[in-house]
């Protein structure tokens, strides 16, 4: 009988480890005599407001007008207007926070390497803010390196991706002189906190991107 159970407890605790590895994927083994990077996300930040302007997903944003008046932003009242009625996702505008708008949409990710990477809503896709690559490693872009991250901020608690590529540029020599770049990705637990207003801010306890595949570079 303490068999038994015991036999059923080991398992049950085995199910549970294998579901919760299922999303933690371990590094591969580098070549021989080639070094191998770690990429740790030591802070992650997402700041993504109920009223933040979004010229890519939102049609309401994309077809609104606003009042250009001098170098800011005022009434969007076509009566009141003392500037130009304009729509508010038309490249050039003073700011992309305009009237009746909340602060725009943050992101940071801190790798404990040193990588930092800050990006803020531009109102294109390169920095399209939870759907792909962003201003994380745009910096550098000529060197290849591209930091992605996937997620809504939509609830509580969901699973957020991101896709890491090192890029030529930041190729690492082996013993041998040859010169390898590696890429990797991962699921990760991202937590959303709503406040009053639904503007949201996200973040994930320090997590690993591991290396799942790499390339030789010449
Ligand atoms: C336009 O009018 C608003 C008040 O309605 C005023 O604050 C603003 O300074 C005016 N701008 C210009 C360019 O006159
Ligand atoms: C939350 O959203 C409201 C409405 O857009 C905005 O006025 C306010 O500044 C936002 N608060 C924060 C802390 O971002
Ligand atoms: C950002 O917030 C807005 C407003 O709450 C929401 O509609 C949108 O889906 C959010 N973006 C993402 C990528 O979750
Ligand atoms: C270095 O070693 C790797 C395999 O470990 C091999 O593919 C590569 O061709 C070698 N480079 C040189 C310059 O010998």
């Amino acid at each position: 009988m303490v068999a038994i159970t015991s036999l059923l407890t080991g398992l049950l605790a085995l199910s549970s480890s294998a579901a919760s590895t299922a999303i933690r994927r371990r590094s591969i083994t580098p070549p021989e005599g080639c070094p191998i990077p770690t990429w740790t996300v030591s802070d992650f930040r997402w700041y993504n407001g109920s009223h933040s302007l979004d010229c890519v997903h939102n049609d309401v944003d994309i077809n609104t007008k606003g009042c250009l008046c001098g170098s800011g932003w005022c009434e969007p009242d076509p009566a009141t207007c003392n500037g130009t009625m304009v729509n508010v996702c038309w490249t050039g505008m003073p700011s992309y926070q305009p009237w009746g708008y909340g602060p725009p949409q943050t992101l940071d990710i801190k790798f404990a390497d040193g990588l930092t990477c800050h990006d803020e809503y531009i109102g294109y896709r390169v920095h399209d803010i939870g759907h792909g690559a962003s201003n994380c490693g745009y910096a550098d872009r000529g060197l290849g390196r591209i930091v992605a991250f996937y997620g809504s901020s939509n609830e509580d608690s969901s699973t957020g991706h991101l896709d890491y590529t090192l890029g030529d540029g930041h190729a690492l020599k082996c013993d041998n002189g040859s010169s390898i770049t590696y890429s990797g990705s991962v699921d990760f637990a991202l937590t959303c906190i709503h406040d009053a207003d639904f503007n949201a801010t996200c973040t994930a306890p320090v997590f690993e991107v591991p290396v799942l595949s790499y390339q030789w570079v010449s």
